[in-house]
């Protein structure tokens, strides 16, 4: 699918940094005077923000099944692709999303075991042709990404603005271990697409990184 914008997505496990690196690019980008939309996965939309909702914190989610969880991340995904991401990227926008279908492959496909074929005919009836121009695997060590977490809670903590509890945070080393391995099948089977990045350095070297990884789709010298 060609389109007048360009669309790029950021992956990675938990504390890998995607937002704020995502905010860094946008920044960069409209300072080359281009329009960017920035979104994130599940969510977007105000459906979607509901649905994300259910999937991380409502307590009637616990224990939910996996294949209610693939239908729910792809339910939001269905209406982010209609309401928000296709016009822009016929309007010419840059689009950066924070996670998309290569989450559901690596989470519900790697994570939770779903049988692959089934997942990528879900995120085929979501998304239909549509794929990102350039997709980052933000990477980061098990022991990076744990000690981001404790302390973004301490500090979540210490200002008042804890998040209510997240279905994901509560998952084991071990499924963490399968989504990093669905990310890295992914890199392997579409090299063109895929960008790893080592988003273990500080905020300024891993942006330098994320740009490195997309300039080439911006005429910039
Ligand atoms: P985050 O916005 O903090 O990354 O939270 C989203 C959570 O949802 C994260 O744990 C990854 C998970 N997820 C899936 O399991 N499958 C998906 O398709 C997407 C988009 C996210």
């Amino acid at each position: 699918m060609s389109l007048p914008g360009r669309f790029i997505t950021l992956e990675g496990g938990e504390a890998a940094g995607k937002s704020t690196q995502i905010a860094r690019l946008a920044a960069r980008l409209r300072g080359l005077g281009l329009e960017v939309l920035e979104l994130r996965e599940p969510g977007g939309t105000p459906l979607g923000e509901k649905i994300r909702h259910l999937l991380k914190h409502d307590p009637d989610g616990r224990g939910m099944a996996p294949e209610t969880e693939l239908l729910l991340m792809n339910a939001s995904r269905a209406e982010l692709v209609r309401q928000r991401i296709l016009p822009a990227l016929r309007a010419g926008t840059v689009v950066l999303c924070d996670r998309f279908h290569d989450s559901t492959v690596a989470y519900q496909g790697h994570g939770r075991g779903l049988d692959l074929a089934a997942v990528d005919s879900v995120i085929r009836l979501a998304v239909g042709d549509l794929r990102p121009d350039r997709t980052l695997w933000l990477e980061v060590t098990p022991g990076v990404a744990g000690a981001r977490l404790a302390g973004r809670k301490a500090a979540e903590v210490a200002s008042g603005t804890a998040e209510p509890a997240d279905r994901f945070d509560e998952e084991q080393e071990a499924f963490f271990a399968r989504v990093a391995r669905g990310f890295r099948q992914g890199l392997e089977a579409e090299p063109d697409r895929w960008r790893r990045v080592d988003a273990g350095g500080s905020v300024e070297e891993v942006e330098e990184a994320v740009w490195s990884a997309v300039r080439d789709l911006f005429a910039v010298g």
